[in-house]
């Protein structure tokens, strides 16, 4: 009989201890903050759900690797390690080494994407929306339609809409289309994982049109042991094998090895063009660095590459998906409305669901992001309107963004299972006053992604 339990995979050899702090510690450290948690410090944190991003705890073999790091600004044969191991896990031919995802995204975007291009994805990540738009290319996101329902669960909510792929592509025409993207898992889009059959899909429409497909490879492994776990015909396949057929339908991708790495900072950009690499690494030294480094220390590259063998671990991928998917369900049985179902890295709150006493525009999520604090030290991110509203150009009126979700970003190897009951605990607490929560309101904010910064008020 298997165990019903399933349990961390490892034992921990070194710890950090985290700090408590009294309420009335914390009213004051919101005040000083302007209720804005990424202004907190994170000594005043207790658990930190803000990212998954560079949070992993690393390994023993991983701080091994670390000592073992060469520093040699040529030809280090650390970076010849990493690129064995990139190249044997994706299978693609160039291995270009960054400092983190999006300079990844900046030297592939500033070599293919032209004022007037279109780039197309499952839903595109804040940095890589960002990137295309600052070279006046236009990011397009096309979510397949299931995702639009935050509690109808559907295996994967990830999935490009293949058929809105098809008409832009037939509206715009391919040569307008440099590249398409998947994103793996979609992060915006809730953690959700994309299925084998529509990478597939997608992949042949972009043969079809000799238009290259990406993917953002950044919780790679997560997203496959998804496709393990949710579609047919995947349950008997290793999860190495499983990503090598995910990446044979693609020509490049771009990774932040912050997450699926398991590193603290790391990246890398891979193509099996020849051209394109040359001109690539051409840039990268312009920038980031000589190709056998990338703006990394020989170190990080250890770090990187023993990370990315650790986790396709199936062991370690059970246990992952595992506490993710106990934090979900322990606080969605008691009613609080989660993006369905849990996905690969974080838990989604809807706000706009849970609050509806609060309208959009006085940011239901940021009012449970500050509760959340202020009940149990935990912090989170508001994804709505903070994050994602819009000033009408004409009438400068705010406009609401489509969801108002609070993300519970669950860090890699970090948090034990008594940190996620105390999670649930106090979202629970939260939960039960949740009619006398009020809204939020911005009092001081600068022009461009103003949720890092901007001062609120209660209102
Ligand atoms: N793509 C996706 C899907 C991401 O989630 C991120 C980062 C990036 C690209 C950029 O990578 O940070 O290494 O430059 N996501 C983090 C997050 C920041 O909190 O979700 P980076």
């Amino acid at each position: 009989m298997p165990f019903r339990t399933i349990i961390e995979p490892f034992r921990i050899k070194v710890v950090e201890p985290i700090r408590m702090t009294t309420p009335e510690e914390r009213e004051r450290i919101l005040q000083r903050a302007h209720y804005n948690l990424f202004l907190v410090r994170s000594d005043d944190v207790l658990i930190d759900l803000l990212t998954d991003s560079g949070t992993a705890a690393m390994s023993a073999a991983q701080w091994a690797g670390v000592m073992h790091g060469d520093e040699s600004y040529a030809g280090s044969r650390s970076f010849y390690f990493f690129e064995s191991v990139v190249r044997e896990i994706f299978g693609f031919k160039h291995v270009i080494p960054v400092h983190q995802g999006r300079a990844a995204e900046r030297i592939l975007f500033s070599l293919v994407c032209k004022p007037g291009s279109i780039i197309p994805n499952n839903t595109h990540f804040d940095t890589t929306r960002a990137n295309i738009e600052y070279l006046g290319g236009q990011a397009i996101d096309l979510p397949c339609t299931e995702s639009q329902d935050t509690q109808t669960p559907h295996p994967f909510k990830g999935n490009m809409d293949v058929d809105a792929l098809e008409r832009l592509i037939r509206e715009v025409g391919a040569t307008r289309i440099p590249l398409v993207m998947l994103t793996v898992t979609n992060n915006s889009g809730g953690g959700q994982p994309v299925s084998m059959a529509n990478i597939r899909a997608v992949s042949q429409i972009c043969r079809q049109h000799n238009i290259p497909l990406y993917l953002d490879t950044c919780r790679f492994a997560e997203n496959a042991y998804l496709i393990k776990m949710r579609e047919p015909g995947y349950q008997h396949k290793s999860v190495r094998e499983i990503v090598r057929e995910m990446f044979s339908y693609a020509d490049g991708c771009t990774m932040s090895a912050k997450k699926d790495g398991l590193a603290n900072i790391g990246g890398f950009l891979c193509t099996n063009d020849d051209q394109l690499a040359q001109q690539e690494k051409e840039l990268l030294i312009l920038t980031e660095g000589f190709p056998t480094y990338g703006g990394l220390a020989g170190r990080d590259l250890e770090a990187m590459a023993i990370g990315l063998q650790e986790v396709l671990d199936e062991h370690y991928l059970e246990y992952r998906l595992a506490s993710v998917r106990y934090l979900g369900e322990h606080i969605a049985r008691e009613g609080v409305p989660i993006v369905q179902p849990p996905g690969g890295h974080a838990i989604y709150i809807d706000a706009g669901l849970m609050l509806p006493q609060i309208p959009p525009l006085q940011y239901p999520g940021q009012a449970l992001v500050v509760e959340l604090y202020r009940e149990g030290g935990i912090r989170s991110t508001e994804i709505g309107s903070v994050m994602f509203g819009k000033f009408d150009p004409d009438t400068g009126q705010e406009i609401p963004a489509r969801k108002e979700l609070v993300r519970l970003a669950i860090p890699r190897r970090v948090y034990t299972q008594s940190h996620v009951d105390y999670v649930v605990e106090a979202i629970l607490n939260v939960h039960s006053r949740r009619e006398q929560l009020r809204g939020y309101r911005i009092v001081w904010q600068t022009p461009f992604l103003r949720h890092f910064s901007c001062h609120f008020e209660p209102i």
